[in-house]
């Protein structure tokens, strides 16, 4: 039987020090993925997908938990290398107000945000891009612009050799495909991420794999490697909003994260590397579908103490609307604000009275 799981290598010398770049196999691997091991966590994470979709579906303000729940994923995915910003941070920085740490920190996140968006636009729009390597590489450079790798040329792919773990090639824990050998490979995953033959959680599941192993760019590719999870997800219409991240599951499991990728690499442990990834989308929607619930539960719950106040509910439900998107106002800024039209002093007495009913917002 052909047997193309485990890759190969091949030797290359800098100097007067040889090291090994890893020569994957193309997917699908081969022989073929044992599903048997895998059917029941593959129908536990398919079903947490479905209910996610279901809440979403039913919740009225579902525009709100996207936008917050895009803004936390970039927090999360840039926090795996130390990005320092947060929540408020990126609050801020996006709406015109300084925050009060280094700009390129917020910036990574806010690109973050930006790149996902263009992706997910382009895949919607009729003349947009497909799921391809060119869509890939405008959401990289989108990705690294003016943040964490702007100057290790965002938006190409690498033509120098790069390494995983050590300082240089000849120390490092893993080296991927020489720069001459990645086209092969990267046409194989721009078809692969059509394929229709398994189930799409397989699919993505070995393309995310396929793409850490090999490492297109010099910087970026963990960024773009779970923004690429959200994009397919969408994509293949398995997520109906862009609300399910593994992040925060690749983060707090970060040892065995990295561990797996390299045993599929090593041994061809597909389905190990598997059961993991179908767990982290299982954990991540529950995660989602509780966090939505929870929110829209308080939500709904300061909406009613809001009508039950009198006349003055008509000014504080508009203030209310508005700093649920963005909770840090001041008096002069919402004063700026034509679409709320509302004097000074009507803005205090409201955020008055919302402070008092405020724990939604302690939340966000
Ligand atoms: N020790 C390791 N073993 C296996 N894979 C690793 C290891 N260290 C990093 N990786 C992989 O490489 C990615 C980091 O690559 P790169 O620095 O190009 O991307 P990044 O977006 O800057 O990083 P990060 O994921 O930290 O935000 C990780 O997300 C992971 O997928
Ligand atoms: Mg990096």
């Amino acid at each position: 039987m052909i047997n193309n799981r485990i890759g190969t290598y091949e030797n290359h010398t800098i100097g007067n020090e040889t090291y090994r770049s890893y020569i994957p196999h193309t997917l699908p691997p081969q022989p073929n993925i044992d599903l048997s091991k895998l059917s029941l966590k593959l129908e536990k994470a398919n079903q947490a997908v479905g209910e996610l979709n279901a809440i979403a579906k039913s919740v009225p303000n579902s525009s709100l938990f996207v936008y917050m729940y895009i803004r936390e994923e970039a927090l999360l995915s840039s926090r795996i290398e130390g990005t320092q910003s947060s929540f408020s941070d990126l609050l801020l920085f996006e709406n015109h107000q300084k925050p009060d740490i280094a700009l390129d920190d917020v910036e990574e996140v806010s690109n973050y945000v930006k790149a996902l968006t263009y992706g997910l636009d382009q895949l919607k729009a009729k003349d947009g891009l497909p799921l391809s390597l060119r869509l890939l590489c405008n959401i990289h450079r989108i990705l690294l612009q003016g943040a964490r790798g702007a100057s290790k040329q965002p938006g190409e792919f690498r033509v120098t050799q790069n390494w995983i773990g050590g300082t240089r090639p000849g120390n490092a824990l893993f080296v991927p495909p020489a720069p001459e050998r990645l086209m092969e490979y990267l046409g194989n995953l721009e078809k692969f991420v059509h394929n229709k033959d398994f189930d799409n959680l397989i699919i993505i599941g070995l393309a995310h794999a396929q793409f850490e192993t090999i490492h297109p760019f010099l910087d970026g590719n963990g960024r773009l490697g779970r923004l690429l999870i959200t994009l397919m997800l969408c994509e293949r219409d398995i997520l109906i909003e862009p609300i399910l991240y593994l992040s925060l599951y690749f983060k707090k499991n970060h040892q065995l994260y990295y561990d797996l990728l390299q045993r599929v690499r090593i041994d061809g442990c597909y389905e190990v590397w598997l059961e993991f990834f179908l767990d982290g989308i299982w954990y991540s929607a529950k995660q989602a579908v509780s966090t939505i619930a929870q929110l829209n539960f308080l939500f709904e719950e300061d909406l009613k103490k809001i009508n039950a106040l009198g006349r003055v509910r008509y000014s504080c439900i508009k203030v209310w609307e508005y700093i649920k998107r963005l909770p840090q106002v001041t008096v002069p800024s919402l004063a700026k604000i034509k679409d709320l039209g509302m004097t000074a002093p009507t803005i205090r007495n409201c955020l008055d009275i919302l402070d008092l009913l405020r724990k939604s917002f302690r939340l966000l």
